[in-house]
């Protein structure tokens, strides 16, 4: 019984002490980006709010604090999610990718989203809007597709016409 007592003690102590720990800076960006995806291409209204309500919050320079997310370990727990997030995919930077890459990451997010891989389920289960139904996963996932196919199909046209003038 001491022992417990002496656990629970050493362990609101150290919540406590980690309280006071810097948690750096938030991600949250003062200038609007003109690179992000709503500015690079024309998204439908309604996948463009489900992609920010599921994905932005790590995928994007602008993250929206739930009140726990000041408590400590909870913070470094999402600021390392967010790092980690925006070196694989940051929406505001969308526009900085070539076509190629932009065609490229439109079907990997069509793939982790199909696959239920994101949003993460540690973060659904935290932010119940950020939970796809069958029909939004749907939807979102055969525009994705279909963007990073039209894409693809510019691309080759474009590739197509400069082999055709260099020919000449
Ligand atoms: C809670 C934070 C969080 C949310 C919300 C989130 N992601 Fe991620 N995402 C991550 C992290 C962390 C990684 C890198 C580690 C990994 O692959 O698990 C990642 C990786 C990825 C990757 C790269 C996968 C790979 O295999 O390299 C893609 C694509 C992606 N996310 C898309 C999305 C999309 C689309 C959404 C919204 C539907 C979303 N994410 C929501 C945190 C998040």
């Amino acid at each position: 019984m001491k022992y417990i007592k002496t656990a629970i003690l050493v362990f609101i102590g150290i919540m406590i002490i980690i309280q006071f720990i810097p948690a750096g800076k938030k991600n949250i960006s003062t200038t609007t980006s003109v690179y992000s995806l709503e500015k690079t291409m024309n998204v439908p209204g309604e996948i463009l709010g489900n992609l920010k309500n599921g994905c932005y919050d790590c995928h994007s320079n602008n993250t929206k604090y739930p009140w726990y997310s000041n408590i400590q370990p909870v913070t470094w727990w999402l600021n390392s999610h967010i790092e980690e997030g925006k070196e694989h995919l940051n929406f505001d930077e969308f526009g900085n990718l070539d076509t190629e890459s932009r065609a490229e990451m439109m079907e990997e997010m069509a793939e982790v989203i199909e696959e239920h891989e994101m949003p993460m389920a540690s973060y659904t289960w935290l932010h119940p809007e950020a939970r796809f139904n069958d029909n939004t996963n749907n939807a979102i996932v055969t525009w994705l597709k279909s963007q990073s196919e039209n894409a693809v199909d510019k691309q080759n046209e474009k590739k197509t016409k400069t082999n055709e003038s260099e020919g000449e």
